[in-house]
């Protein structure tokens, strides 16, 4: 088989690659490892910055998002008793939405056949080969046969743990990771959020945030140790736990239901500056981890992508590599911005086993300037909206 670009992983940067190729004019071709279900069934931060619900108005796959997603105003941030309002809309003139990841992801596979963006599922043992070359190609088991599938580009769309950064020669790699000592525990049920707007509290027994999917549906988290695993934990506790930290600052309070999921997530900051080699370029989770303290994730791999799809598009359609060889410059300026904000707010929100009592003055005295600077509140809420593109 033949395409344009060979794009490998159909998350959410696979897809919206697709996607935007495919409205482009340009041939590609999606080879994902695991079932459709197994990809919807992922559940991952839902607050989707206006770069991102952009690219889905442009593809015209919005209409869902549109009449579900929720527009945010602004969101919080709190300690034990106390409240701070960041007024995204005031302070920067725009607002976020919150639209789960799954439900972005269920539309962009949706919307493929009658696009005819053509995906492979369950195809195994992918590996690429040549990337150094003019001629790269990927080869992939599908039904028990070898497939190969030869390109002029390859787009590494894979995740954390995917072949594609693998195929990087050590001798090219640069990379920067930082591992924070503790996970989050979530929780995700069909009860009413406690608050109308998502609240991330620093309180005496560690973090904890309040999200939703929707107005019937909650999503939660607390701060736990490394060595915590779900097992640990009963519905009823973590509902206790939840109800002592947001009842006191919640407009409505805790309502609790059964656990549609319960899953522990360790937190990673994690920078893979090689995005481009020769004929590969990655993108998305591939490259670049956040911790989701600021539901950064998603929103840096539509920003990739949509470097990626118009440089990609530049040199296949109009035979200009110039956007191909700024691709990694201009797609890591913002990563960096994005992986500085994450970091910050998880330094800013969280109880580190190693931090003493001087440490908690100063978070305690930020959270407080916080409260009374309006410089301060517009820098997090220009970086929680996302910077420009
Ligand atoms: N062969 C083919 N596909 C693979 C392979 C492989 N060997 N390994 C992984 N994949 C697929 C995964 O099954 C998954 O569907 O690549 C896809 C990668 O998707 P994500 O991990 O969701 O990464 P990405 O699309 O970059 O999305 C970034 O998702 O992980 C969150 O927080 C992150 O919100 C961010 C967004
Ligand atoms: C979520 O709803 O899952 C969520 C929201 C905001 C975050 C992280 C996760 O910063």
């Amino acid at each position: 088989m033949k395409t344009q670009v060979a794009i490998i992983g159909a998350g959410p940067s696979g897809l919206l690659l697709g996607h935007l190729l495919c409205q482009a004019g340009v041939d590609c071709v999606v080879v994902e490892r695991a079932a459709p279900d197994y990809v919807l069934g992922r559940i991952r931060a839902g607050v989707l910055e206006t770069v991102t619900t952009d690219l889905m108005t442009r593809l015209g796959i919005d209409a869902r998002m549109k009449a579900e997603g929720l527009v945010e105003a602004g969101f919080n941030l709190a300690t034990n008793d106390r409240l701070i309002r960041i007024d995204i809309t005031a302070l920067t003139g725009k607002h976020v939405t919150v639209y789960g990841q799954t439900e972005l992801t269920r539309d962009l596979m949706d919307a493929a056949p009658g696009r005819g963006l053509e995906i492979v599922y369950e195809a195994g043992d992918v590996a690429l080969h040549e990337i150094e070359g003019d001629s790269p190609f990927v080869t992939y088991v599908k039904d028990g046969a070898t497939q190969r599938l030869d390109c002029a580009y390859i787009a590494g769309c894979d995740g954390f743990h995917g072949p594609s950064r693998k195929a990087i020669p050590a001798h090219a790699v640069r990379e920067f990771e930082r591992v924070y000592p503790f996970g989050w525990l979530g929780i995700l049920a069909d009860v009413p959020p406690c608050h109308d707007e998502l609240i991330y509290a620093n309180t005496d027994a560690g973090f904890a945030l309040a999200s939703m999917r929707s107005k019937t549906r909650s999503r939660y988290y607390i701060q736990v140790p490394l060595t915590d695993r779900v097992e640990d934990w009963s519905e009823d506790l973590l509902w206790d736990e939840l109800a002592a930290r947001f009842d006191p600052i919640s407009e409505h309070g805790v309502t609790r239901g059964r656990a549609l999921e319960m899953s522990i997530a360790p937190l990673r900051s994690y920078v893979f500056e090689t995005m481009r080699h020769g004929r590969l370029f990655l993108a998305g989770d591939s490259a670049h981890i956040v911790p989701p303290t600021g539901a950064k994730g998603l929103n840096l791999a539509a920003s990739d992508v949509a470097y990626l799809s118009d440089a990609l598009v530049g040199a296949l359609k109009q035979g200009d590599d110039a956007g191909l060889d700024g691709y990694q410059a201009k797609a890591l300026a913002r990563i960096w911005k994005a992986e500085r904000f994450s970091w910050s707010l998880t330094k800013l929100m969280h109880r580190f086993p190693e931090d003493g009592a001087f440490e908690h003055r100063m978070q305690a005295a930020e959270l407080d300037y916080l409260a009374s600077s309006t410089a301060m509140q517009t820098a997090i809420a220009e970086n929680y909206v996302g910077l420009p593109l």
